[in-house]
């Protein structure tokens, strides 16, 4: 089990780059490798989550080569060429790939099996079975959670589907079964979440209509390969986003990230609470808007989340506790429950990280309250467990530039599954970071 050690310093700078966007090299993988044709990935993310997708895919008879760094190409078999698996695919630390798999495999002619490690064993999977069975699909899982066996042969409709929660995954699983369903299907989302296939759909050719938050599709039939540019993922910038607003120095700017409206709550809600952050050289990857963050230093203040950002930052919340931890007075994030599962429970996994570090902090059944520091040290320094869960183990890096003394923080080796070289990034960034076994 590696761990961090890492040593107060107060300044950042630099111009940094950070490794593709997660969600669309899943994305990528899953949508190029039913499609006719190959598809060209630029930018893909070599992360342990997206390798776990692309031996899935091989599983599954899809033939991915790599003709270099960040680059993928995906042998597409078609909407009705892939293969039964040997085996239960075992798709690691990821809820998407497991997620969005249930929905590729629900309507398959075959058999399949979906497991992972011990974190995504644990996590809800009848917020995307309870869908795809209304479609005809035959899904079964251990009390909701992993494995998932779904069972191929049915015959699967077209649904009208209102998404109890505000879910990416479980809307992105629907979309991709109804690729197999006869008559067109719907889904209405309680709030926006994130866009990536139904973009990434209509580059491959696909009818995906999104209006007022009704995504509809029409089954297509075939989707047609072309080339993608994976933009640097939001999520992982992020750290250097607030990380560049608590820090003294001239400020980081981070090229190429993706910025997705659906993605970007986080310059929202650090805007509120007044951070200094630009995007500029706005350009597009293919589908997908990007832009260079540009971020200095500024004295942060409390604010409460407007809960409609809320899904707009779903991932981005431990790295805003930290920030949180930073601003003068109070930050206060309601209608935050689907941070209990996560890849941990983010709300009472921060919790304690925070209070070990001498933050005063409230866990709230759907979110959490942060007191703010009262001197620059926000942090004392001391030992912090990130529970195996990346973004926890990234964030507490980043408090190390308000902290008072050396922080160490426990089971990070996940950081692989998201940010394969985050630390050489942050040491770039004038982090002192160490790795240790
Ligand atoms: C993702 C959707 C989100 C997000 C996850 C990636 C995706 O999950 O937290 O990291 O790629 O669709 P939910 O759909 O569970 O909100």
């Amino acid at each position: 089990m590696s761990r961090y050690l890492v040593q107060p310093v107060e300044s950042v700078a630099g111009i940094l780059r950070v490794p593709g966007d997660k969600s669309i090299s899943h994305r990528a993988l899953m949508l190029g490798g039913i499609a006719v044709g190959t598809t060209e990935v630029q930018g893909f993310l070599e992360s342990e989550d997206c390798l776990a997708t692309m031996r899935a895919m091989r599983a599954l008879g899809v033939t991915v080569e790599r003709p270099g760094p960040d680059e993928v190409r995906v042998r597409g078999v078609g909407l009705h060429g892939l293969k039964a698996p040997t085996q239960a695919l075992d798709l690691g630390n990821s809820g998407t790939a497991m997620r969005l798999m249930t929905g590729l495999l629900a309507g398959q002619r075959f058999d399949s099996e979906l497991i992972g490690d011990a974190s995504l064993m644990k996590r809800p999977m009848e917020r995307a079975a309870q869908p795809l069975r209304l479609m005809g699909a035959q899904i079964v899982t251990h009390g909701g959670r992993p494995p998932v066996r779904i069972s191929g042969g049915p015959r699967l409709s077209g649904i009208d589907y209102a998404l109890p929660v505000a879910s990416a995954q479980v809307k992105s699983a629907i979309l991709l079964a109804a690729l197999y369903a006869s008559g067109h299907t719907s889904v209405v989302e309680p709030a926006v979440t994130r866009d990536h296939t139904e973009r990434m759909l209509l580059a491959l050719g696909a009818e995906v209509d999104a209006v007022r938050g009704r995504v509809q599709l029409k089954p297509p039939r075939t989707l047609q390969a072309c080339s993608l540019h994976v933009p640097g993922d939001f999520s992982s910038a992020a750290f250097f986003m607030v990380a560049g607003s608590i820090a003294n120095g001239p400020g980081l700017t981070i090229e190429g990230v993706g910025i997705n409206p659906t993605r970007t709550g986080l310059l929202d809600i650090l805007a509120l609470m007044g951070a200094n952050l630009r995007l500029v050289r706005h350009r597009s990857a293919g589908a997908e808007p990007v832009a260079d963050i540009e971020v200095r230093p500024a004295q942060l203040k409390g604010i409460e989340v407007p809960p409609h950002l809320v899904p707009l930052a779903i991932d981005e919340f431990p790295a805003l506790f930290v920030a949180a931890a930073c601003a003068s007075g109070e930050t206060l994030v309601t209608g935050a429950q689907e941070l209990r599962v996560k890849e941990s429970d983010r709300i009472a996994v921060m919790a304690e990280g925070l209070s070990a570090l001498g933050v005063e902090c409230e866990v709230l059944f759907d979110g959490l309250r942060v007191r703010g520091a009262r001197d620059r040290a926000a942090f004392t320094g001391g030992r912090v467990d990130s529970h195996g869960d990346h973004r926890i183990a990234m964030s507490f890096v980043v408090a190390s530039l308000r902290a008072k003394a050396a922080i160490e923080i426990l089971d990070v080796a996940n950081v692989a599954t998201s940010f394969p070289n985050f630390g050489a990034t942050a040491r770039r960034a004038g982090l002192n970071v160490e790795e240790l076994a």
